[in-house]
């Protein structure tokens, strides 16, 4: 099986290319990428015009099997990945029952592997049932292919918990994912605390509820060099936290939301619950940090935070809507828009955001184009123009605060070892 795409932006940071070449496929690997190739025998595809980029990676995403398949499953999940230009995702433990033995990672290897269409990198919980109070069984879920853990959709509250989970994982060189939030602080609230939540009549969630988990465990990276990665960092405090570690040389990620770095809090004018998420929309002084943040090597990747809801549990008052926004499907356009097309941030640099950055975190050898390794690729058309339609979502979770939205730069081929999954935003497998 051969296939090349002709005559494409080629960008691969991790082999330092960018420019015109093409991509030549073979039996599900990377054969070659250089110019003008002309192999016999093959399936050719022009993508002139289009940016050929080594598989992108979410590495926050809520595929909600088991437990909650009437908001997503793994196989609806990977379908929105594969549109919305993923080649691999990792899926976050809070399912019912929690990812926190190796049982329940099994069962989610398997359906990955049985009915998903992209690659899926199962995450495992910190503590049994994620109650906070007792390590799960970090050992079983490495050896069941957890490639990080995280009790992610809550915070660990207990310090000593915190600190043994990452004595743990240190010795697996295991990243720990974390929830910063601080619920004596945050508790009932949102949406961020600000002149909109006064205006709006609705309970404030304040930075500074990040900004203390996020130092507590910096410094817990620091005391036990065990690996700590922040999972949507969303305020200016913790921006400037994790630049500080990183200049003293601890052991340190963190992840940015596209709806972060796109939406503010005054968004939240209509009530509608779309705009409902944990941590939540920040004020624009916040998104000003977190854009610089991006371009000055301080944020390591672009995630989602997929985390897709039902109707139900967004058509209610806001105080009772659950928290989360589907973004799989808006992902790429929605940086690509917001931030590429507007000169906030470069092509290059996007793609390591997506690739070479997640890869580093977690440790996996992913997130490049070399010769040998498996054809994971996702393919940009810059110049497509389109309205985000949640009603031609193939996530269950259609709560998107971006929906009817214009959006120019779409992904338009998603390949997964070497085989066509996606094209125009329509999974073909
Ligand atoms: O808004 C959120 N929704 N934030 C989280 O951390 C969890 C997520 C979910 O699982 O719905």
């Amino acid at each position: 099986m051969k296939l090349l795409l002709k005559g494409g932006r080629v960008v691969d940071p991790a082999n330092k290319i960018d420019g015109v070449n093409d991509v030549l496929i073979i039996d599900g690997k990377i054969a070659a990428v250089e110019p003008e190739l002309a192999p016999q025998d093959c399936e050719t595809v022009d993508v002139s015009g289009k940016i050929i980029c080594p598989g992108f990676i979410d590495m926050h995403v809520h595929l909600r099997e088991p437990g909650f398949e009437y908001k997503e499953d793994i196989a609806s999940g990977t379908r929105a990945a594969a549109a919305g230009g993923f080649t691999a995702v990792c899926c976050m433990p809070n399912t019912k029952p929690v990812v926190d033995n190796i049982a329940v990672a099994g069962f989610v290897k398997e359906r990955a592997r049985k009915c998903g269409v992209v690659n899926v990198l199962p995450v495992g919980a910190i503590s049994k049932g994620q109650g906070g109070k007792e390590l799960a069984e970090i050992a079983d879920l490495v050896a069941a292919g957890c490639v990080a853990i995280s009790d992610d959709g809550k915070p660990v509250m207990r310090a000593d918990i915190m600190r043994n989970a990452l004595e743990y994982a240190r010795m697996f060189a295991l990243p720990v994912l974390s929830h910063c939030e601080d619920l004596n602080l945050s508790q009932d609230g949102q949406m961020h605390e600000g002149y909109y939540s006064t205006i709006y009549g609705l309970k404030g969630i304040p930075a500074v509820a990040e900004d203390i988990m996020a130092a507590r465990d910096i410094l817990l990276a620091k005391s036990t060099g065990a690996h700590v990665h922040i999972c949507h960092l969303s305020t200016k405090g913790a921006v400037e936290l994790v630049r500080r570690a990183k200049d003293e040389g601890i052991s340190v990620s963190c992840e940015v939301t596209p709806h972060h770095l796109a939406l503010s809090d005054k968004i939240v004018e209509t009530y509608d619950a779309d705009t409902k998420v944990y941590p939540p929309l920040r004020s624009e002084e916040h998104i000003a940090a977190l854009r610089e943040a991006l371009n000055d090597g301080t944020v390591n990747c672009i995630a989602t935070d997929h985390a897709p809801h039902e109707k139900e549990s967004k058509d209610c008052e806001y105080h009772l809507a659950s928290p989360g926004i589907s973004g799989l499907e808006t992902a790429v356009a929605v940086i690509m828009d917001k931030l590429v097309s507007k000169g906030l941030l470069d092509v290059k640099k996007m793609v390591e955001l997506f690739t070479t950055g997640p890869a580093a975190a977690l440790r996996i050898d992913r997130g490049t184009l070399t010769p040998g390794k498996p054809a994971d690729i996702t393919v940009i058309d810059p110049d497509v123009v389109k309205k985000v339609d949640p009603a031609v979502f193939y996530s269950k979770g259609r709560n998107t605060p971006f929906k009817g939205m214009e959006m120019k730069g779409w992904p338009c081929m998603t390949i997964v070892s070497g085989k066509v999954v996606a094209r125009d935003g329509k999974v073909i497998i």
